[in-house]
């Protein structure tokens, strides 16, 4: 569906790209957290609730699975929008595994790095498979692969679970990401903004409200 979310915890730039109309959801993480200013991880996640119709994902501070299972309850009682994040590593499918069977259970896997990954999460009942695109072409990776391999393992074998193309660094990326075939792109604000804006938009509009002086005499 090329969903839109933005990667952000502040609230002005939600508010912002919502009163735009095309925003369906948002990502946070505990960096995200820092940025905006707020270590309050639930009254900051359901401002963003108010903000937004749609999935609100927070993340777990704890490394072991019992910890991530005890914090996704909590975290899950907030709001039927709020997905929680659960990194993929062997005590994160295993806190996967149980959350993912509840009612409420709505995981967004995240620091996925890898098709193998990707594969795990999915087994392990993920809603979202969040691929870190930028950080593996900061380390000299391709990151779309990974989001193109993913993409056609979880159709090949019919997996349901959408793959979300996160680490978004800019505009060309969304582009890449949605042919990649991501069913969500969460990215940063600023990358928001590159995409609307054109200079050759600024100049057309500028002639024509020049022409129009013109011709009004
Ligand atoms: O949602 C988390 C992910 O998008 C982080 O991005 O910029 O810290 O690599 P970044």
């Amino acid at each position: 569906m090329a969903d839109i979310f933005l990667d952000t915890a502040k609230l002005e730039e939600i508010r912002e790209a919502a009163s735009w109309g095309i925003l369906d959801g948002v990502t946070t993480n505990p960096t995200l957290m820092m940025q905006a200013g707020t270590a309050d991880l639930k009254t900051n996640t359901l401002e963003i609730v108010k903000l937004v119709s749609g999935p609100v994902s927070a993340e777990v501070i704890s490394t072991d699975a019992a910890g991530m299972v005890e914090e996704a309850r909590e975290i899950l009682s907030w709001s039927e929008h709020v997905f929680v994040k659960i990194p993929a590593t062997a005590e994160g499918l295993q806190a996967m595994s149980e959350i993912s069977s509840w009612p409420n259970g709505r995981v967004n896997a995240t620091l996925i790095f890898s098709p193998n990954q990707a594969l795990l999460v999915a087994k392990a009942g993920a809603a979202f498979a969040s691929v870190f695109v930028g950080r593996m072409d900061d380390a000299g990776l391709d990151g779309m692969e990974v989001v193109r391999q993913t993409r056609a393992i979880f159709d090949i074998y019919g997996f349901d679970c959408q793959v979300l193309a996160a680490s978004i660094r800019h505009p060309a990326h969304v582009v890449e990401a949605l042919l990649a075939g991501a069913d969500i792109i969460t990215l940063p604000f600023g990358v928001l903004q590159k995409m609307i804006r054109s200079p050759f938009t600024d100049a057309g509009m500028a002639s024509f409200a020049a022409d129009w002086k013109k011709a009004m005499g």
